[in-house]
């Protein structure tokens, strides 16, 4: 069937439907919401068989639901309706939740349902619940109601005659809702409404007298140091987050974003204030046997003999700037003089990495100069792991990976993605940036010159099993987080085992080796960054625009040429 997918924005939950829906065969045109009279153009130029609708922010015109089927997908249990309901559902803690494929008519989120998926909702953040739960099961629901499209017999069931009826009309989520009281919340309650609003639109509040949206919390277990202070004052910061009393503990606030601003680590946005706080460091990089912010940890598993090291990256969003990148390096390079065997880089729960920090490039006094410290900092990151001889290396891809993140995830010896997971190994889409982290070395030798130039051209998403057939990675491994982990652990620990560990580890430096003398690194990195150098530097500010309105949050006035294929010159409707 021909589908188009009509959006606000081209997600990873849209990437996600996109790809499985064309991995079935299915033919799949993009088009963002921008305009009643453009999303017409769009149903004229594509004649859909079905509209899919798999985030909106407004309701489909009458024109084009009246005459095509379209399914929109709420997150939301049957009967829950309004533009909050994640929001909604983490507030009154809500034991299981669930994802509505329904029928787009005139009431928004009250047409028929064609489909619907529940899951136990943990409590998490808003975005780590939308990204995993509601993600796996919109995937479920769409592909059982174009199943259902498909098969021309099935007759949706009006929502006044659901069965199980448990959702609600809700209004919008005010931040009076949202509001925390610091003189009277506990650490659950602090945490629970700041994940209830993250990654938006975040809980009004203010820090050091400043008003701002608060981001990115962790919960505190030990209290050193803060005898006599009051609840809601601040006590300690560490590395870019800041620590805050609340009535029983405290929370780690790691991201905030000030009036007229952008969202930035909160020590980087209260610079001066926060170097007042007194500062609170960890020992070492091994995991901390208590609850706190640890944006880096690293724990071993196994006896001397076939021992395996996991270096834990929680970076928020993914995003890693250069102060991170240098001290991820670090991390990385204590790891490797570690007795172990393989060592396994697991990222962070939601997000591996999607590369170079642009939120931080865009604040700093010179985002040119920014970039280019960032990127230098990505690439001796990615040294470092290439270099790593004494050991296995494995990336293990529990979460989203983008641009560089995915190059130096393929820095290790083996990749291997949890299945569900979008992987976008390419970097046009930020103003036709070149991309360095030695891709032009690491890319080309899994999937060749034709493979690596079709990838970075086509700039389309990779599911996990797409990932794996086109060679870009090793495995696709269980799609639940847990048994991933457990899954990561066990095949990382056959292979320390291994009776051929020994000849593996010998392959592999005599590869690298080959490789150097072939042509050595350092020349594909001077390569990479000359074009990288005119991205930041040059006369064509591409970049420097694409990076403001992805940051900025712009509304995209128009839909990619590379997504919109009926917008193709000489596209035509198949006979
Ligand atoms: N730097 C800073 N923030 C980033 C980021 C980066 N490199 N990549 C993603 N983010 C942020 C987004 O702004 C968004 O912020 P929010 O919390 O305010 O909503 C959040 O991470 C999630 O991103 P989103 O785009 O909603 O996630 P997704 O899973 O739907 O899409 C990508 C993933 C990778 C396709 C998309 O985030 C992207 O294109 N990122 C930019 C990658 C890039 O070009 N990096 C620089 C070159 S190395």
């Amino acid at each position: 069937m021909r589908i188009l997918l009509l959006t606000h924005a081209f997600n990873s939950l849209t990437q996600r439907l996109g790809a499985e829906l064309q991995r079935r065969g299915h033919e799949i045109s993009i088009e963002f919401d921008i305009a009643d009279s453009v999303a017409e153009e769009a149903v004229a130029l594509f004649k859909p068989a079905l509209i899919v609708a798999p985030y909106l922010r407004r309701a489909i015109p009458e024109s084009i639901w009246r005459r095509h089927v379209c399914l929109v997908v709420h997150p939301g249990i049957v009967g829950d309706r309004g533009p909050s309901a994640l929001d909604w559902a983490l507030q009154t803690q809500e034991a299981e939740w669930g994802v509505t494929v329904l029928q787009a008519e005139a009431e928004m989120d009250a047409g028929p349902v064609w489909a619907r998926a529940v899951f136990p909702l943990r409590q998490a953040r808003k975005a780590s619940i939308y990204r995993n739960e509601v993600t796996q099961a919109a995937t479920l629901a769409v592909l059982q109601a174009v199943e259902r499209f498909a098969a021309g017999d099935f007759v949706p069931t009006p929502l006044a005659a659901c069965r199980d009826v448990h959702g609600s009309l809700r209004p919008l989520m005010r931040q009076a809702d949202r509001a925390i009281d610091w003189q009277r919340n506990d650490t659950a309650t602090v945490l629970g409404k700041i994940h209830a609003a993250d990654g938006f639109p975040g809980v009004a509040d203010s820090l050091f007298g400043r008003a701002c949206h608060i981001f990115d919390a962790w919960p505190e277990s030990t209290l050193r140091g803060a005898a006599g202070t009051a609840p809601g004052e601040l006590i300690a910061r560490r590395e870019t987050a800041v620590l805050r009393r609340t009535t029983d503990g405290a929370v780690w606030i790691g991201h905030v974003k000030r009036a007229d601003g952008i969202k930035l680590p909160a020590t980087l946005a209260f610079a001066a204030e926060s170097s007042l706080l007194p500062e609170t460091t960890l020992d070492g990089w091994w995991r901390t046997g208590h609850e706190t912010w640890q944006d880096i940890a690293y724990e071993e598993s196994g006896s001397d003999e076939n021992a395996v090291g996991f270096l834990h990256f929680e970076f928020y969003n993914g995003a890693m700037s250069t102060a991170q990148c240098e001290r991820l390096r670090a991390a990385l390079a204590w790891a490797r003089q570690r007795p172990v065997r393989v060592l396994v880089l697991q990222g962070g729960a939601d997000f591996w990495s999607n590369g170079i920090h642009l939120n931080v490039i865009e604040a700093a006094d010179s985002p040119a100069d920014e970039s280019w410290n960032n990127i230098n900092a990505m690439n001796d990151l990615a040294l470092e792991l290439i270099e790593a001889d004494g050991q296995i290396t494995v990336a293990a891809l529990a979460g989203n990976t983008g641009a560089g993140g995915c190059f130096l995830a393929r820095a290790a010896d083996l990749v291997w993605v949890r299945e569900g997971v979008m992987l976008n190994p390419h970097y046009k889409n930020m103003g036709n940036l070149y991309g360095s982290e030695y891709w032009s070395y690491l890319l080309p030798r899994r999937v060749g010159e034709d493979g690596a130039r079709d990838i970075m051209r086509n700039r389309q998403p990779l599911t996990a099993q797409a990932a794996l057939s086109s060679g870009f990675s090793d495995a696709c491994l269980a799609g639940d987080a847990h048994a991933f982990r457990i899954d990561v652990a066990r095949r990382a620990a056959e292979i320390a085992a291994a009776p051929d560990f020994a000849a593996r580890l010998t392959a592999k430096r005599e590869r690298r080796a080959a490789d150097e003398a072939a042509r050595p690194l350092a020349v594909y990195r001077a390569e990479e960054l000359a074009h990288m150098r005119r991205n930041f530097y040059g006369f064509d500010p591409s970049y420097h625009v694409a990076r403001h309105h992805f940051v900025r949050k712009s509304l995209a006035s128009w839909t990619p040429r590379h997504l919109a294929r009926h917008r193709d010159l000489g596209w035509k409707v198949p006979a």
